[in-house]
């Protein structure tokens, strides 16, 4: 069923078969990601033909290219006279340059606990920013002036990192939309305190089209720096930071450098960018995302069994699903579970990207109409998906381990806790010795004091003999627990 009132999209092409590898093991049936995120889109096909476009030939690395010149000027016409573009591949790396660029050492950073800087980068601003970030509660993802004042009262206390910057995010990790005088509002209150303000924008277009406004009128009110997002958009590992206020940052190149985010081949990242920013592609897309998490909205919401936990402001749904009819759709798609109701239904984020098609939304749509028509039918059925509101991963709910698809899952091989397995399979010699224990080192376990204490314990094989790590003398790693390879699935 198509929607007249959508934009509509050219087809997007099947994913190709990829060549069989020899001896490649054949991989478990994946599940249908297409509304897991607004990541699993492929690349508008206007940003690769703008990379087919500059194709080959010569020009300087580093950003002294004419692409990226010509980006300079568009983000300048966007974004203000004295804006400055970095180009970087991804928005994490975005961030942690912005937040560094904003703070000084001892500085902090205030943001919604929600934030993705908070929840989703690996604590990437903090390991590698080494700032400090101050996450406020919020019903809707958005930070106020009460969230600015609440954490300023830390200013001039020595024990305190000090509130020195606000992080926003436009649209919000919740499809929460600011104003750009609820922007302005908190970025008033933040420059009167002393910060600085960042905005997170990896979706900042989705907001500026679902607002019909333009780009810069969302940073107009305030912001100082902005990471622009481009990959969510269409673009390949394409992002930006945009410094809006050279006077509120400093040493953003060397930072970008440091941090691991400046492309030698930058033409081919600003080529992307200018193609989404130069042009309407970045509206286009934007509004097509949008719409279609409209419609999907809409329809889902005239199901028995869900509703809507928050009206659909850009690309992402919250939809409360009946545990029923979710069960039934994570047989087969990946769902994400965000949050709980008060009455703890789980709460879905289902989003839609720029090529998001009519097709895909039928299917989900008529699968959990399927599901709500039939309640019960997918008790104690495989489910994947990630869930926030649960640490554990939800296929472990139920108590006992279930199965995300048709195959099966590896079984870990058993060793002795600790011990150090070897190629052949067995535990290492090494295991005797503490990490770094060379040959005469006195810390190492001589074999035959190993034999000694084997015979104590009354070992009954040679390789009984050998001490399990936990056993051997000295300093050891504790072990790591590995995460569960469920939990490394899609998001965010
Ligand atoms: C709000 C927000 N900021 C930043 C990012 C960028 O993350 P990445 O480093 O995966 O590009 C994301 C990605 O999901 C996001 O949702």
């Amino acid at each position: 069923m198509t929607d007249p009132s959508t934009p509509q999209m050219p087809e997007a092409p099947e994913t190709p078969d990829l060549p069989d590898l020899p001896g490649a093991a054949e991989p478990a049936a994946a599940p249908d990601a297409s509304f897991a995120s607004d990541n699993v889109a492929g690349v508008a096909p206007e940003i690769l033909e703008s990379l087919a476009r500059i194709g080959g030939g010569t020009a300087l690395p580093y950003g002294d290219d004419p692409v990226t010149a010509r980006l300079a000027d568009v983000v300048r016409a966007e974004f203000g006279a004295r804006a400055e573009v970095l180009p970087v591949f991804n928005g994490t790396g975005a961030n942690v340059v912005a937040l560094q660029a904003l703070l000084p050492r001892w500085g902090a950073a205030i943001c919604a606990r929600q934030a993705h800087i908070n929840t989703d980068e690996g604590a990437a601003p903090e390991r590698l920013g080494s700032l400090k970030l101050l996450p406020r509660p919020t019903a809707d993802g958005k930070l106020t002036v009460d969230d600015v004042d609440a954490e300023r009262r830390a200013t001039g206390f020595v024990h305190a990192a000090q509130p020195l910057a606000v992080s926003l995010t436009e649209s919000t990790e919740v499809g929460t939309v600011y104003t750009p005088a609820e922007i302005a509002a908190v970025a008033e209150r933040a420059h009167a305190a002393g910060m600085g303000v960042h905005l997170d924008g990896a979706r900042l277009a989705n907001a500026a089209a679902a607002l019909g406004v333009g780009l810069g009128e969302l940073t107009a009110a305030g912001v100082d720096v902005v990471s622009l997002g481009g990959t969510k958009n269409g673009a390949m590992a394409a992002e930006a930071v945009v410094v809006i206020d050279p006077d509120r940052v400093a040493g953003v190149d060397y930072i970008r450098k440091y941090s691991m985010q400046l492309a030698s081949k930058q033409r081919y990242v600003s080529a992307q960018l200018l193609e989404l920013f130069g042009t309407d592609l970045w509206r286009r897309n934007a509004e097509r995302a949008n719409a279609q998490a409209a419609r999907l909205g809409r329809r889902l919401a005239e199901i028995d069994g869900i509703r809507l936990s928050r009206p659909t402001e850009v690309n992402a749904v919250f939809p409360e699903i009946d545990a029923a009819i979710l069960a039934e759709l994570r047989r087969r798609y990946l769902v994400h579970t965000w949050d709980a109701a008060a009455d703890g239904t789980p709460v879905a984020r289902l989003m839609c990207s720029f090529d998001t098609r009519d097709e895909q939304i039928d299917e989900l749509v008529e699968t959990a109409r399927r599901a709500s028509a039939a309640p019960g039918a997918a008790e104690l059925t495989p489910s994947v998906g990630w869930s926030r509101d649960d640490s554990r991963p939800s296929g472990f709910r139920d108590g006992r381990r279930r199965r995300t698809s048709g195959a099966a899952l590896p079984s870990r091989p058993r060793r002795a806790s600790g011990a150090v397995p070897h190629r052949s399979g067995r535990a290492s010699a090494c295991a005797h010795a503490p990490r770094g224990a060379g040959r005469g080192d006195p810390r190492a376990v001589a074999p035959g004091s190993l034999r000694r204490r084997a015979a104590r314990r009354g070992a009954r094989s040679r390789d009984d003999a050998r001490p399990s790590l936990a056993e051997s003398p000295g300093p050891r790693r504790p072990s790591i627990p590995q995460p569960a390879r469920r939990r490394l699935r899609a998001r965010p």
